[in-house]
């Protein structure tokens, strides 16, 4: 039997790569193991409350008592960590990073690792992924109910990559009132089923006399898909130094309602 040969240097930093590679991907299913539900607040279009929306739920839910996180994966325009105001970062500890808490939730941002907020970075694909693989592999996440994920809007390379990514197992969209809102949201809709994953709500953001009501619910009977709640266009949001959840019952009231339907929908 003749004896294997020797690797070339090159031939041993490659597999030494795999290796690696390998490695980090088991530790990510194993970290992503502690979490139960991975949810994706998703648009076609920015502005349509994304953040808003991905915050004040993930502090409804924690509310409830479930253990959850907020994963801010808008690369473009990273807000989670405005809507919560939190200034500092993640601690490390052991090599592992822990996420900052408020209002009993958990928060991971792209803004952490932003050298200042007014530069902008282009991200293609695969910084895209290394980048989410990165906070995944290093974030000591804990054990979570869930996980909701603040994703970027439309449907070009950057949310792609982050849905294929994160392997979320749903996503909720949100809609704005207006019929060129609905139309967009079709679209995102439309994306997400081809990538084989289910969007397993509806909500209606801005609802009211300025853009009218009804467009989360037409887009739920035509899709088949529930609808978990409208939110009304309000003042308190600008003023608010606390998420509005936390501050208005009215507000209160109709996150409670998402919630409620989110937590059946997933069977908790
Ligand atoms: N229901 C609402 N009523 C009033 N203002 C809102 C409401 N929802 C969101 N906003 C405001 O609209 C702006 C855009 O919301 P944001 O959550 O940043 O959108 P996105 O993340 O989709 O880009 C923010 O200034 C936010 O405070
Ligand atoms: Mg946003």
């Amino acid at each position: 039997m003749s004896k294997p040969r020797q690797l070339t240097p090159q031939e041993e930093a490659r597999l030494a790569q795999v290796r690696k590679n390998f490695q980090e991907r088991r530790q990510i299913s194993e970290n992503l193991q502690s979490i139960k539900k991975k949810i994706g607040i998703y648009s076609g279009k920015g502005g349509v409350g994304k953040t808003t929306v991905a915050t004040n739920l993930a502090i409804q839910i924690a509310k409830s008592g479930f253990s959850v996180s907020l994963f801010d994966c808008d690369i473009d325009c990273p807000n989670v960590t405005k809507t919560l105001h939190i200034s500092e970062g993640p601690i490390e500890k052991d090599s592992k990073l822990i996420p900052p808490s408020r209002h009993g939730v958990s928060v991971m941002s792209m803004s952490f690792f932003q050298e200042d907020e007014e530069t902008a970075i282009i991200w293609r694909g695969p910084m895209i992924r290394n980048a989410i693989n990165q906070f995944l592999h290093s974030t000591q996440w804990g054990q979570l109910d869930f996980m909701i994920v603040d994703l970027p809007p439309g449907t070009s390379d950057a949310p792609l990559t982050v849905m294929q990514t994160l392997q979320l197992d749903g996503f909720i969209v949100v809609t704005t009132p207006q019929d060129l809102a609905a139309l967009d949201a079709k679209r995102s809709i439309n994306m997400i089923r081809k990538l084989n994953l289910e969007v397993i709500g509806i909500v209606e953001n801005m609802s009211g006399d300025i853009f009218g009501r009804g467009a989360g619910e037409e887009i739920s009977k035509s899709m088949g898909i529930p609808f978990f709640g409208s939110i009304e266009l309000r003042k308190d949001y600008k003023t608010s130094t606390n998420p509005t959840v936390l501050e208005s019952e009215d507000v209160e009231k109709e996150y409670s309602t998402i919630s409620n339907n989110l937590l059946s929908k997933l069977n908790f």
